[in-house]
């Protein structure tokens, strides 16, 4: 099985050299103009190792075969399709090509971004045995080492919004990729900084993914910030019609995790509702020190004494001694 993975990483290395050769020649031109248009400069195109796959059935397969792979290995590393006649094809036809990489670097799946109109907007790798959606995040391994030093994270949703911000100068950024932030993840860059700021779209999703992310990274005892988009934006668009400073004054603005959770939910439900979502809130965390630090917020939060708070969450008092704030 280790060889057999090895063999996929190989396979990803192969396929993503020659998606990157193919934005240099001709028949990439579209996706470098698109690139461009976007206003995205050489360096992160680069540095994040975009690639173009082409208009073509047989593109990438062919150059595999040559490459002397078997087709069955191509299907199972993802990189190609079958359909139920057995035919095997490019599973990524005429995209602009985001390479995922792991911690570090090796290239483990692909997104790809349609150029023209068309359906879907994003094609992903599926799940294959070396990439596991909701393990990963993108452009990690580039922005490790900024993180370490900053003792921040940014987090946002998509692939040109981790670009473009990298492209600003914000080289701690990295992205979920439009699932929904998984505990794995937030272990994942807490261990890198010791705190997080979420970006996310100025849309109905990125309003309820704001919500439940913060809420996940407060569990696990992270600070965080929850900087929205202004609507119809997010910080790829952002950054680029207003660059840095429009991005400064959004985080200036920013609420921390729990102010953030508690004026959400504020402005959708009814006080017994926050109640129960607090208390849901504290019932996960397993650790005591966090529940006591946790629930003197909460009740502020509401606007309710502790005492009143805890009787109308039906939650017992804290062990005595044990305030200490989440991570700083
Ligand atoms: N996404 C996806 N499949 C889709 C739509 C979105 O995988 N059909 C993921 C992508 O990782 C995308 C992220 O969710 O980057 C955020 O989605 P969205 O805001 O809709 O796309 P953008 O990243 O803003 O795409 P673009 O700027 O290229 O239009
Ligand atoms: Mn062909
Ligand atoms: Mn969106
Ligand atoms: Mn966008
Ligand atoms: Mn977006």
């Amino acid at each position: 099985r280790k060889a057999r993975n090895r063999m996929f990483i190989e396979m990803h290395a192969e396929a993503s050299s020659f998606f990157q050769r193919n934005l240099k020649m001709a028949a990439g031109d579209v996706a470098l103009r698109y690139l461009h248009d976007r206003g995205t400069t050489r360096d992160v195109i680069e540095k994040f190792g975009l690639g173009y796959s082409p208009d073509d059935w047989h593109g990438l397969d062919n150059y595999l075969k040559s490459k002397g792979r078997n087709q069955e290995d191509g299907v199972e590393a993802g990189l190609l399709s079958s359909n139920d006649k057995g035919n095997v094809y490019d599973r990524f036809r005429g995209r602009l090509i985001f390479p995922i990489q792991d911690l570090s670097g090796k290239v483990i799946a692909f997104g790809g971004r349609i150029i023209t109109d068309g359906e879907p907007k994003y094609l992903n790798s599926s799940d294959t045995p070396i990439y596991k959606k909701g393990e990963h995040l993108y452009g990690l391994n580039l922005a490790r080492s900024t993180m370490t030093r900053s003792k921040r994270a940014i987090l946002t949703e998509g692939y040109m919004d981790v670009i473009t911000l990298h492209q600003f100068g914000y080289t701690d950024s990295c992205g979920v990729l439009g699932t929904a932030l998984t505990s794995d993840q937030v272990k994942r860059v807490a261990g890198f900084c010791s705190r997080i700021d979420l970006i996310f779209d100025g849309d109905e999703a990125g309003r309820k993914a704001a919500l439940k992310s913060s809420r996940m990274i407060l569990q696990h005892g992270v600070a965080c910030n929850v900087i929205l988009m202004p609507d119809g934006e997010d910080v790829d668009s952002l950054l680029q019609e207003q660059g840095t400073e429009g991005l400064e004054q959004c985080m200036n603005a920013a609420p921390d995790g729990l102010q953030f959770c508690m004026n959400t939910l504020r402005a959708s439900f009814a006080p017994r509702d926050i109640v129960a979502w607090a208390k849901n809130f504290l019932s996960e965390l397993s650790d005591p020190s966090l529940r006591a630090y946790y629930l003197p917020r909460l009740a502020s939060g509401l606007g309710l004494s502790e005492v009143d708070f805890r009787r109308d969450a039906g939650v017992s008092a804290p062990p005595r001694n044990t305030h200490q704030p989440p991570r700083q």
